[in-house]
């Protein structure tokens, strides 16, 4: 079973889309509970599942590591890591069947160890409640390397209809090589295919970069339908191509 499960890609490929209509498949098959976290600086998972996000650990970090560094007194006299953890559960959201965690924005210059340790330790301890952690994620893997989000048993690689997208996700294979995080399973999702097919020449481009297809996704106008309306893609119906795809990946995977 994989437990963590991350979507990786260049932006604008459909890491955000997919990852939100996976977590609404895994808690429609009653695999939850499930904790969504939102990994990408430029954070919208939120608006996929239609739920609004209060805090993100970007703004705790800021906030305890300018107190660190100012020796400026943690409110309500509570110690650092008190004050961290009480932060931490604030920052979760609750959603259907889920929760929702945001980690926006990367920091920035200085010294955030003792902050990135405590919380890294808290994130390990809140993901122990949960059967699947769902990793919406950028392509420079900021999060996932620091090891904030821990190890991840399934990263799946997002890419476009076209060979410099499939070569990009064939990079992003190799950095995760060279940052040594610990995958389990790496495969490739093509998306936004038109009829969800695929050209020879992107084929023989899969197979150069030595990357595994899980499956593909066509380019399906009622996500840019919902998107345009600023309707939550969950809400697409069932029968949308592009969520009937999403749903085979996962029981290709034996997900649901
Ligand atoms: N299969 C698809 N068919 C049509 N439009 C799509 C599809 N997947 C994603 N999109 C659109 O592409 C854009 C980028 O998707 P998004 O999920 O935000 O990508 P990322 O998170 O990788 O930046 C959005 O406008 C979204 O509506
Ligand atoms: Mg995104």
């Amino acid at each position: 079973m994989y437990k963590t499960i991350a979507a990786a890609g260049k932006g604008g490929t459909g890491k955000t889309s997919i990852t939100g209509l996976i977590i609404n498949y895994l808690v429609e098959a009653g695999k939850g509970p499930i904790l969504a976290v939102d990994a990408d600086a430029n954070s919208n998972l939120n608006e996929v599942l239609g739920i609004e996000i209060e805090e993100t650990i970007g703004n705790i970090r800021e906030e305890v590591n300018w107190a660190e560094r100012t020796g400026e007194p943690i409110p309500g006299g509570m110690t650092k890591m008190d004050y961290l953890e009480y932060r931490l559960n604030q920052a979760v959201s609750e959603g259907n069947g889920y929760d929702m965690l945001v980690m926006g924005r990367t920091q920035g210059e200085g010294c955030y160890c003792y902050v990135n340790g405590v919380l890294k330790r808290q994130i390990d301890k809140l993901s122990s409640n949960y059967n699947h952690v769902v990793i919406d994620n950028e392509a420079g893997m900021e999060h996932i390397s620091r090891g904030t989000v821990g190890k991840i048993d399934l990263l799946l690689l997002v890419s476009d209809y076209s060979r410099r997208s499939i070569q990009a996700v064939g990079r992003i294979r190799q950095l995760a090589d060279e940052l040594k995080i610990e995958l389990n399973e790496v495969g490739l999702i093509v998306n936004k295919a038109p009829n969800g097919e695929l050209t020879e020449p992107i084929k023989e481009e899969i197979e150069k970069q030595g990357l595994d297809l899980l499956g593909v996704v066509p380019l399906d106008p009622t996500i840019s339908e919902f998107d345009a309306n600023g309707e939550p893609l969950v809400n697409m119906p069932d029968d949308s191509p592009a969520k009937k795809a999403i749903k085979d990946i996962l029981a290709k995977l034996q997900l649901i």
